[in-house]
Parts: structure tokens; C-alpha cells; sequence
């Protein structure tokens, strides 16, 4: 098996299992489907190495917390397997949803980003907004929001 990330749009049924396992201590009494799944305006992401799934990501249409006159849409469900974290394939992932969303018109992208997940999300240039500090509702988790503007201005130098 090549470890080469493959990053594809995907059905939601594909990544529940690895949803409930990563985020959600393996606990079906704690995971349940995101109401919005199957609706035709959210979009999943796997990726995946050979035929194995190890990446999953999720966007929501959602009215942003900030920059509230651009086209935004949510990431929920950013998990990758325990065994092959810290190689590049949560990045390789978010690299090829955030190129796809913004050739779909996307403009920005937020979260509710775990504490201890923000040095990733800053890592590919998400930034916090200062004073969002906040415990989850769903996990009780500490999560701040942050956010990534996706509009080509913005990169270019
Ligand atoms: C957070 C998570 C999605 C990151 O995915 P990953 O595939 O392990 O991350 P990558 O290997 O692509 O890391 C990219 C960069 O972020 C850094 N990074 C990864 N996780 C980090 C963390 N928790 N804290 C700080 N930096 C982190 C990596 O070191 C790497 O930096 P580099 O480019 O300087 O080498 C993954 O660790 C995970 O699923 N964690 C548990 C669930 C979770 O917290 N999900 C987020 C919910 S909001």
C-alpha cells in the first residue's frame, strides 16, 4: 500500500465511523449524524491512503460569526485516524476542500476549533478570533472560533 493521500468528495455514510471513533470516543450514545449529512449544499471530504479512509472533513452552509458579507460555509468533523496523525494528511485534506470549495464560489471557511487542535489550523493559515474562547455544547470541549478567508486577493502577494 503506496502512502500517497488521496483526497475526494465523499457521501457522508463513508465517514461516520471514522466521526464517531476520533471525535467522539467511539461512543454511538454520543455521535449521531449531523442533521444537514444529506442535503445537496453540505460537502464531505475523505482522505484516503490505498483504499483506506483516514481523513475526514465536512462543510455547512452556515451565517459566519465574522465577515458576514462573504460567501462562508462551516468545517465540522475534522478528524484524522489516531495511527497516522502528524504526517500531513489533515492539511493534505483541508488544502484540496478549501482549493475545491473556493472554485465553487466559497469565499470563507469558519469553525469551532478544539484547543488543542488550533496550532494545526494555524499551521495552514486559519487565524482565531481573539475573545471566541468557549466550551462546546456537544462535548464540553474548550473550542475557539476561527476562520480562513479563501478569496485569491488575499494570498496573492
Ligand atoms: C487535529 C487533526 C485533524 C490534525 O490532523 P493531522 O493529519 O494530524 O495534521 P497534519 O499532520 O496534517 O499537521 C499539519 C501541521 O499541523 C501541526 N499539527 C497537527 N496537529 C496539531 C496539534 N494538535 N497542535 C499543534 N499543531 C498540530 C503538525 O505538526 C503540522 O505542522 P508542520 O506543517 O509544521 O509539520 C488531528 O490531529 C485529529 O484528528 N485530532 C483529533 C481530533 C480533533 O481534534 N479534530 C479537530 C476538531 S476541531
Amino acid at each position: 500500500m503506496t502512502d500517497e493521500l488521496r483526497v475526494a468528495r465523499v457521501s457522508a455514510d463513508q465517514l461516520h465511523e471514522l466521526r464517531r471513533r476520533v471525535l467522539r470516543n467511539d461512543d454511538p450514545a454520543i455521535y449521531h449524524p449531523d442533521p444537514r449529512d444529506e442535503e445537496e449544499t453540505s460537502w464531505h471530504y475523505g482522505g484516503f491512503i490505498g483504499s483506506r479512509l483516514v481523513v475526514s472533513a465536512s462543510f455547512f452552509p452556515s451565517a459566519p460569526p465574522m465577515n458576514t458579507e462573504l460567501v462562508t460555509v462551516q468545517l465540522r468533523y475534522m478528524a484524522t485516524d489516531f495511527d497516522v496523525q502528524g504526517r500531513g494528511y489533515g492539511a493534505g485534506v483541508l488544502a484540496f476542500a478549501e482549493e475545491d470549495l473556493r472554485a465553487h464560489g466559497v469565499e470563507q471557511v469558519w469553525a469551532n476549533g478544539r484547543d488543542t487542535a488550533l496550532g494545526f489550523y494555524e499551521s495552514v493559515g486559519w487565524r482565531r478570533v481573539e475573545g471566541s474562547e468557549h466550551l462546546s455544547a456537544e462535548t464540553m470541549l474548550p473550542h475557539t472560533v476561527i476562520f480562513k478567508r479563501l478569496s485569491r486577493d488575499e494570498v496573492a502577494p
